[in-house]
């Protein structure tokens, strides 16, 4: 006879999707509440943790929050279409039932982050996790300094999350967008979102920024801000890895000593100096 002695972690929990909001062409973002009603309500978690998300025979992917646990009750997944997984979820309807497990990871720091004036850097689906960081700060505005927001896309049709960025806006936060391409109709900037560092008018002191993106472009970023003198304690940033445990005991997301599910998703650069990895130009 089985004893069962503890809940099997990798079992998810059944969420409902509750309404979807289509950011562009290839990302989507995601309303789900748990069918448990006491769970759903109890549920919480913290700005760049992240959730394991299936979908009955097309497997599981980390996906981040990108809604703020000061807003409980629904958590919001944005899913960029990128493979087996993620293809599946944007072929689901309001009213689909999916898997979620979690939350997982270390999150940002938001307790030490107080006081500080706030840079963001994101660059395509980047912008997801720290959605979530930024509406947290906007719900704590008292907590936290200046918010600036630099985004850049591919080009103006990939821009994602363009109700967000106009409500930032109208709250004071400085937003500044950029594209790889430029297309009929745009007037603003063209280059990739380091371009938009070269502009930045505000005193960097008592600033940290807070980068997510592609490996490359945390690279640029990561270098330029270090050129303008950000110490790698002030330069924060989310890596990626593939998954399969999410919970440190696979090892499928191994970086030199450290584990991106367990160690991170969110590093500091002081956190990473001195591994072999892509981000920081190895
Ligand atoms: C902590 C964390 C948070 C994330 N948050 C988000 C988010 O908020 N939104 C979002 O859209 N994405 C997010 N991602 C990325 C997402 O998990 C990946 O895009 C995931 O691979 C998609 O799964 P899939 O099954 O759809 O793709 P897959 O079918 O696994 O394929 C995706 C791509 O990766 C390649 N690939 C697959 N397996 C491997 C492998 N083992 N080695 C190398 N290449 C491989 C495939 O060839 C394909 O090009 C996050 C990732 C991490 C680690
Ligand atoms: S995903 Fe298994 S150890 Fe990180």
């Amino acid at each position: 006879m089985i004893h069962k002695t503890e809940e099997n972690i990798y079992l998810p929990k059944i969420a409902t999707i509750k309404d979807i909001c289509i950011e562009n062409s290839q990302i989507k973002t995601f309303i789900l509440e748990f069918n448990d009603q006491k769970f759903n309500k109890s549920f919480s978690y913290n700005p760049g943790q992240f959730l394991m998300v299936s979908v009955p025979h097309h497997g599981e992917a980390p996906i981040s929050f990108s809604s703020t646990p000061t807003r409980p009750g629904a958590v919001y997944l944005s899913i960029r279409k990128a493979g087996k997984l993620t293809g599946a979820m944007h072929e689901l309807a309001k009213g689909a039932a999916i898997g979620l497990r979690g939350p997982y990871g270390k999150p940002f720091p938001m307790e030490d982050l107080k006081g500080s004036n706030l840079l963001f850097v994101a660059g395509g689906i980047g912008l997801a996790p720290l959605r979530s960081v930024i509406n947290y700060c906007l719900d704590k505005r008292a907590e936290y300094g200046e918010i600036t927001v630099l985004y850049g896309s591919r080009a103006p049709s990939d821009i994602a999350f363009a109700a967000d960025i106009d409500s930032w806006k109208k709250q004071g936060v400085s937003c500044s967008l950029t594209v790889d391409v430029a297309e009929d109709g745009w007037d603003g900037p063209v280059g990739l979102v380091t371009t938009l560092l070269d502009n930045l008018q505000s005193d960097n002191s008592n600033t940290t920024a807070i980068v997510c993106g592609p490996s490359l472009m945390i690279r640029f970023v990561i270098n330029k801000l270090t050129a303008m003198g950000f110490s790698d304690e002030t330069i924060i940033t989310t890596l990626e890895r593939h998954m399969k445990c999410g919970v440190g005991i696979c090892r499928h997301c191994h970086m030199d000593n450290k584990l991106v599910c367990d160690d991170g998703p969110v590093f500091s650069v002081a956190d990473l100096r001195g591994l072999d990895i892509a981000e920081l130009g190895a």
